[in-house]
């Protein structure tokens, strides 16, 4: 049997170009030759105060986003986490053997309760739900950037502690992370790209083509040119953008002669940011063309439906499983 594969992402309305080169495109590529999951967190999306009337149509458009990027539901199931209520009882066996320490030991924790007036006990948690999500289905491949890999550490450790207490069931998951696994911000190249940080710090995959242009062209590099001194922060990142665009359609001729100005110390940074931007905009025309036709077709809810019923066939008979291991 193919290795499970199991994944999630939040439905935050921007799927931006670091959640695409981070994990996206490498859960596409897995559909090959494994037996994928992917799920739509908009349980793990309420531990912070989100708008409630928008959560239903982010989830939605999230799918629509992710088809568009590769995910096929004919190869993989792709649905909504709530639609599966077993992840929320899973959780709750799991926060019953993971301890308060492994939980304030979480970076992500720290990161996002930091300067919130209301840290919900969900935020605190979450990791828990996180080990539900890719336990339910007994996952052993887990594609994420790398701000999941500490997560993903708990998650083992949590699989760990339920075989040891209850009885050999949960495979260990690990991490698969690839190339493009900490995209930078490109107005704060010091941070990560991600949608909390606010919009200017992350470039949508379906963002206006005039707004990108605009970002990338006033991206940080830094202030001068020095022939042979190490790359900035900012410049690094451009050429990390460039290369994963480059990858995907094989142009890298223009990578190696791009570094070779910079070690000249002759780059010139706006014929830099020209290049990330028409390459960039190579990987993601295509993406929306496709998602313009996918929401014409009116497909996204029997999609969604279908990979619930799925989802939760496997789900259901891996909880009866656990309640009784667990003497429920
Ligand atoms: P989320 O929704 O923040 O991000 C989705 C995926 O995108 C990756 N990512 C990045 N990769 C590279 N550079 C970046 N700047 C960048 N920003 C985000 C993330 O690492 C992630 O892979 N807790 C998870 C969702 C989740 C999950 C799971 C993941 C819930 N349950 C089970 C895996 C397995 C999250 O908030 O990801």
């Amino acid at each position: 049997m193919a290795t499970r594969i199991f994944s999630g992402i939040q439905p935050t309305g921007t799927l931006h170009i670091g959640n695409y080169f981070g994990a996206i495109r490498n859960w596409a590529a897995l559909q090959a030759d494994h037996d994928c999951v992917y799920c739509i967190v908009d349980y793990h999306a309420i531990t912070i105060d989100i708008d409630s009337k928008a959560l239903r149509a982010a989830s939605r458009a999230m799918a629509l986003d992710l088809i568009a990027c590769g995910i096929d539901p004919k190869r993989s199931i792709l649905f909504i986490q709530s639609s599966v209520p077993e992840h929320t009882e899973l959780a709750w066996i799991l926060g019953c053997i993971t301890s308060y320490g492994d939980l304030a030991r979480m970076t992500q924790f720290k990161e996002k309760s930091a300067g919130r007036k209301f840290i919900s006990a969900g935020l605190f948690s979450y990791p828990i739900l996180q080990a539900a999500d890719i336990l339910l289905y007994k996952a052993q491949g887990v594609p994420v950037g790398e701000d999941q890999v500490q997560h993903l550490e708990l998650s083992r450790r949590i699989a760990r502690r339920f075989n040891a207490r209850f009885g050999e069931f949960f495979p260990e998951p690990e991490p698969i992370v690839g190339r493009g696994a900490r995209v930078m911000s490109l107005a704060d190249p010091t941070q990560k790209m991600s949608a909390s940080a606010g919009e200017a710090n992350t470039i949508g995959v379906m963002e206006e083509e005039p707004s990108i242009h605009k970002k990338v062209r006033s991206a940080v590099t830094d202030t001068g040119l020095v022939a042979g001194e190490e790359m900035s922060p900012g410049v690094a990142n451009l050429f990390e953008i460039l290369e994963l665009a480059t990858e995907l359609s094989g142009d890298s001729a223009i990578v190696e002669e791009l570094r070779a100005d910079f070690k000249a110390g002759k780059l010139m940074y706006s014929r830099l940011k020209e290049v990330v931007f028409d390459s960039l905009m190579g990987v993601l025309r295509p993406i929306r063309q496709r998602r313009t036709e996918l929401e014409a077709s009116g497909k996204v809810e029997e999609i969604l439906a279908e990979g619930t019923k799925k989802a939760r066939a496997i789900a259901r008979e891996n909880i009866a499983r656990v309640r009784e291991m667990v003497g429920l």
